[in-house]
């Protein structure tokens, strides 16, 4: 029986947060690449945020899910690329993707996991890296704020603002991510938004000197509670606002006069306009990786079906780390 390709597709319009319902499975022949084209094996699809938002646009169902792919090249018709080889690049939620030679990157599995050329030596990690680094600029004795803490982007901000010598303290949601970003990653404070009580007395009781720094993957009352406790001249670096994406307005946020009396910088990022730093930014995380200067974690499901709940999982927040679908056998992973 020759093989089939299978495919998730985008089936219907989340009427508010989105449901496993709004997805569909369908199959089909695996395509031939054309010339200067290749065919990838699927192993990691990325679960990304804004895929949400991503749902609510017009254009006409049932749709194909773009996504980071990384996986193992079975056929190709470009000189670059020969059947084993491993690349990433934009793909589909599907088994295999046909992907433009040209748009593909090769990954040397000797380096590392190949999954982190979607994670933390990839997109995600770059823009944790210059968002941070480039935008916010944490000094020594900065205290510096990240929402969305133990997630993949706001894991690495942290601490690169660690390795820049500042105080760093994440929000999260449970007291499970907060053990993880103290014990396991470094930082110095976490507070748990779903703990209960006013936020922004909780961000003021881990950050008593203020804030300098805010990283924002949240918006809403983290933006709100940010506000709250910055101190004259804090940078913002407004990287995402998570809690509005899943068809719920978030809470507004009712203190922007105090932007006025700290007299705050905010700024907006776009990863995307940093893209030609990602060669660089690769080797210099495999660098820091190797040497044990970053830690990073990734939540790997298992199975092309499980792709939509764990997409909604991650939009509530039941990972730790980068959220990652694993749909074909991974070669390189090591046992234990
Ligand atoms: N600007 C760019 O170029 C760029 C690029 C990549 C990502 N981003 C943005 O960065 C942010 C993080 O993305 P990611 O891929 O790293 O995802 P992630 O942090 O790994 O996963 C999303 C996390 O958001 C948190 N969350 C969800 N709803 C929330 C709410 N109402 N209040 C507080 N926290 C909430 C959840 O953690 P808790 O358990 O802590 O709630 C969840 O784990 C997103 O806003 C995304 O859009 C921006």
């Amino acid at each position: 029986l020759k093989p089939r390709n299978r495919e998730v597709v985008l089936a219907a319009r989340p009427a508010g947060p989105a449901t496993v319902d709004c997805f569909a499975e369908r199959a089909s022949d695996i395509a031939e690449p054309a010339d200067g084209e290749v065919l990838l094996r699927n192993v990691y699809l990325s679960c990304d945020p804004h895929l949400r938002q991503e749902m609510d646009n017009d254009r006409p169902l049932p749709r194909p899910i773009s996504s980071r792919v990384v996986g193992l090249v079975e056929r190709s018709r470009h000189a670059d690329f020969l059947p084993g080889d491993v690349a990433w690049g934009q793909g589909r939620w599907e088994l295999f993707s046909v992907c433009p030679g040209s748009s593909l990157t090769k990954v040397d599995p000797a380096i590392g996991p190949i999954s982190h050329a979607i994670s933390v030596r990839g997109m995600p990690g770059l823009t944790a890296y210059v968002a941070m680094t480039d935008v916010g600029r944490p000094a020594a004795d900065e205290t510096v704020l990240v929402s969305a803490a133990a997630g993949a982007v706001g894991s690495l901000a942290g601490q690169f603002a660690k390795m820049a010598g500042a105080r760093v303290v994440g929000i999260v949601g449970s007291d499970a991510k907060a053990d993880h970003v103290v014990r396991r990653l470094g930082f110095d404070g976490a507070v748990n938004y779903r703990a209960g009580g006013v936020l922004s007395e909780a961000v003021r009781a881990a950050c008593p000197a203020g804030v300098d720094i805010y990283f924002d993957c949240v918006g809403g009352d983290a933006l709100e509670a940010a506000l709250a406790v910055s101190n004259l001249h804090a940078r913002f670096v407004l990287c995402g606002m998570i809690a509005s994406y899943d068809g719920q307005p978030a809470a507004g946020v009712r203190n922007l006069m105090q932007a006025v009396t700290s007299a705050v910088t905010m700024t907006g990022f776009r990863v995307s306009m940093h893209r030609h730093r990602l060669p660089w930014y690769a080797t210099m995380a495999a660098g820091l990786l190797a040497a044990g200067r970053i830690r990073y974690a990734e939540d790997i499901r298992d199975g092309l079906a499980a792709a939509p709940a764990a997409f909604i999982g991650m939009l509530h927040g039941d990972n730790i780390g980068k959220r990652l679908v694993r749909v074909n056998e991974d070669p390189y992973l090591r046992n234990g």
